[in-house]
């Protein structure tokens, strides 16, 4: 996607070849800032403070990652050590996991002199496919909006109002993104289309990342509080919800960002077509009931604070909580099968079903089953 007029991914390798760029997350939507990752340290801290994050481009950053730290040592105690560092970064995002065993498998048979060499090829083999996956993703999902447009008469007056949950954009994977490909792929066929962008406290990942993405693309959107789509559904304003996900099971229960399932339930209550889209790496294959995906619990200061811009243009950050209130802050939320419309997949849209996505993946029956 264009940022200013320049074409840019979410990660990239350095000019010298070997060190890696990437947004800084954390700085948007005030600040456009690059960093430079040297080290498998660099890379987990990304992760970890979520200078990159979004399940698919933190898969491809751990990618990364393993590539910095087999360039420095490619034994196999360095192999391993450096996927147990990425591994403990972040519970919830099964990408990560996928990225980390992938290369693991794919490493530890070859010469340790050819390990550096073949993770860095392995690593940008994997951020193309995310964008050819994604874009796939997003003709699939245009069908679905094609629909919502024909039901309200077609025509050019028909706006498809889309509502979606936190990031699930460009920002979140390498290029294109999950659920807003469906919303790039209308906008370049001519869809006249509409976003109500959840805020999706406490990280602000709507207000901060979607409205921004949303604004650089040129795409009409409405930045919400995350208590407003209900209404919204209620008097009829939303069409569609497109949301991305961190892992779902082989059944099709489905986590992501905290808020997700409200949101499924308000749609559900209102007859709204709730549509989550994820790449095949986000399906956690071994777990068959949405109870046993691990929970992400982050530090209490999201939740108690906020950061933004003030008037005179510094950045600020200011207490919301009063001092003493203890906090939780659970950073995912898991949406039962029976609450989700469809899975959009890279090979196709499938019910939120073992069946549903056993008959798009026929080769993971071993796995699932
Ligand atoms: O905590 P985050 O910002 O990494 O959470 C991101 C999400 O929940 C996204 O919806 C999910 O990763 C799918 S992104 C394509």
């Amino acid at each position: 996607m264009n940022v200013d007029g320049t074409p840019y991914r979410t990660i990239w390798l350095d000019a010298d070849g070997w060190a890696v760029g990437i947004i800084d997350q954390t700085r948007l939507p005030h600040r456009f800032a690059c960093v430079r990752l040297e080290t498998l340290e660099d890379a987990a801290h990304a992760i970890k403070a979520m200078l990159v994050r979004g399940a698919p481009l933190i898969g491809v950053a751990a990618a990364y990652g393993m590539a910095l730290a087999l360039r420095r040592d490619a034994g196999d105690a360095a192999l391993e050590a450096a996927g147990a560092t990425l591994l403990q970064t972040r519970p919830t995002a099964v990408n990560l996991r996928w990225a980390v065993e992938h290369l693991r498998r794919h490493l530890k048979p070859l010469p340790v002199g050819q390990r550096a060499a073949a993770a860095y090829a392995r690593a940008a083999a994997m951020a193309d496919e995310d964008v050819a996956i994604n874009r796939a993703m997003g003709a699939h999902g245009l069908t679905l909006i094609r629909a919502a447009q024909a039901k309200k008469g077609g025509g050019p007056g028909a706006v498809v109002n889309v509502l979606t949950h936190c990031n699930a954009g460009w920002l979140a994977t390498v290029d294109w993104g999950t659920a807003l490909g469906p919303v790039y792929s209308a906008q370049a066929a001519g869809v006249p289309i509409h976003v109500w962008v959840d805020e999706t406290r406490p990280r602000n990942q709507g207000a901060f990342l979607t409205a921004w993405e949303l604004k650089a693309a040129g795409v009409p959107h409405t930045v919400i509080a995350d208590n407003a789509g209900g209404h919204l559904m209620q008097h009829g304003q939303v069409d569609l919800c497109f949301v991305g996900t961190d892992r779902t099971t082989a059944t099709g229960d489905v986590a992501n960002k905290i808020g997700t399932y409200l949101k499924a339930l308000a749609a559900h209550d209102n007859g709204v077509p709730f549509y989550v889209c994820l790449p095949s790496p986000t399906i956690d294959w071994s777990l068959r009931d949405g109870a046993s995906i691990p929970i992400e619990e982050r530090g209490a200061d999201e939740v108690s604070h906020i950061a933004g811009l003030t008037d005179d243009g510094a950045i600020a950050r200011v207490r919301l909580a009063p001092e003493g209130s203890p906090v939780a802050n659970p950073a995912f939320d898991v949406t039962p099968a029976r609450l989700v419309t469809g899975l959009v997949t890279e090979r196709g849209v499938c019910a939120a079903s073992a069946e549903g996505l056993l008959g798009l993946f026929p080769e993971q029956r071993g796995a699932a089953e």
